[in-house]
Formats: C-alpha cells, structure tokens, sequence
C-alpha cells in the first residue's frame, strides 16, 4: 500500500573544492524541507513526512577518480557488476535513494565536472527516479540549472519542471562563496537575504516532487 511506504531523498552536493560553501546550502535545504512539509492543498496524506527521511550525499566523501570504468553504465544492471569498487560503493549508496535534490553550484556558466563525473559512473540507479534542482552562484546559476536538467534527463529521471535559484545576494556574498567562508544561511532566519528561497524549496520539494512524483497511488 502506498500509505505504509518509506522514501528516503538525498541532496547532493555537487561541488567538491578545496574550500565550498555547498555544504552550507545542502544544510539550509535539509533545514527548510525538515521544517516544511506537504501543504494543505497537496493531495499528499498525512503520514507523507513522517515515512520520508532526507539526507545529504556529499560525493567528496566517494573519492571517484575521473571516470575510469571499462564498461557503459547504462549496459550494467547491479552495483555489483562494476569494475571497480569506488565505483560499486557509489552505486549501491545511490541505488538506495528513491529521489534527489541536485544542488550545483554554477561554474563559468556550467555544472561542476565533479558533479557531471559522478552522474556519468552510474546510469540505473537513477534511472526514473524523481529528481530537483537547486542552484546557486554569483549569478545565481541558470545556466548550469538547464545544463543539469539536460544530463539527468538524459539518463532517465524524471526532473521537476520548476527549479530554484539562489542567486548570491551581492558581490559581497560572490567573494564570500569564492572563499568557502560562511554565508549566514539560517532557517530560522526571517530577515536574511536567504529567508525568500525557503518557501520555494519547500514547496517544490513537497508538492511538486515528493507528493507528485514520489508517491505512486
Ligand atoms: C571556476 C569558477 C567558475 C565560476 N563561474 C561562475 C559562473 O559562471 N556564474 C556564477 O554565478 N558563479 C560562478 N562562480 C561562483 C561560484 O558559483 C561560487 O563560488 C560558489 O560558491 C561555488 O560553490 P562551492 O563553494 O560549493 O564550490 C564560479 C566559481 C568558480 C570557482
């Protein structure tokens, strides 16, 4: 029964420099959606919260080389099946994810290489999977948001149509991101420059991906 089935939803951090501010954003999500929740004009059911468990994926900790298996992913049907081990260890943690939320960074108008090389190691553990996106940069990250949405298509997951944006306040916060230094993003913050992207993180991830596309009645 679709009532009584758990989802667990990754957010992905999809920069890995040496100094970042990714996971700082990653957290401020993982906030926003905990402290959120379907609304009441969702047609989602009132246990839809408690049965579904976000976390955060950060592909530093995998250590992938740049991609170096013999074989195309999209030929090979179990996380066993890969060559090497980094490669079996990423897919077996992805394969057991039912969702994601990508947030990229944008970088000279694109997708992180780190990002687009851990995407590229795997093809049916995200293959149909729902999938968001979230981007963030000096400009914000347009770009690399229909970058992402054209390379995870690609592969099969069924994207959600509205993305989110969150440009940088200022140049003051560019300089900020540049250096990994920290960017004040609090949830419980209601007059932060980052206060506005709460609500659309939040809907976007309960109404349009978790109540619409997650839960099959
Ligand atoms: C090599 C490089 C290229 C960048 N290019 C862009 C860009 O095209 N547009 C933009 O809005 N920000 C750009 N930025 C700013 C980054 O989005 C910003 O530094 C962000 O903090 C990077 O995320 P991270 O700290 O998690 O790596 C660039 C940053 C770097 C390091």
């Amino acid at each position: 029964m679709a009532e009584s089935k758990t989802f667990k939803i990754g957010i992905i951090i999809g920069s890995t420099r040496v100094v970042r501010v990714g996971p700082q954003v990653a957290k401020f999500i993982l906030d926003t959606v905990q402290t959120g929740g379907p609304s009441e004009s969702s047609s989602a059911d009132t246990t839809l919260k408690s049965r579904t468990t976000v976390d955060i994926i950060d592909i530093k900790d995998f250590n992938l080389p740049i991609f170096d298996e013999p074989g195309i992913p999209n030929r090979i049907k179990s996380p066993e099946a890969y060559q090497h081990e980094h490669t079996r260890v990423w897919g077996r943690h992805i394969a057991s994810y039912d969702a994601f939320v990508f947030l990229s960074a944008q970088r000279n108008w694109g997708i992180p290489a780190e990002l687009k090389n851990a995407i590229d190691y795997l093809f049916h553990e995200w293959k149909g999977k729902p999938a968001m996106i979230i981007t963030f940069g000096g400009h914000g990250g347009l770009q690399c948001a229909e970058q992402l949405r054209t390379v995870i298509g690609a592969i099969g997951m069924r994207v959600v149509e509205r993305m989110v944006n969150m440009k940088f306040p200022s140049f003051e916060y560019l300089d900020k991101g540049f250096k990994g230094e920290d960017l004040g993003l609090d949830v419980r913050n209601d007059e932060g420059p980052w206060a506005e992207h709460r609500e659309a993180i939040a809907e976007v991830f309960w109404d349009e991906m978790v109540s619409k596309m997650l839960v099959v009645v």
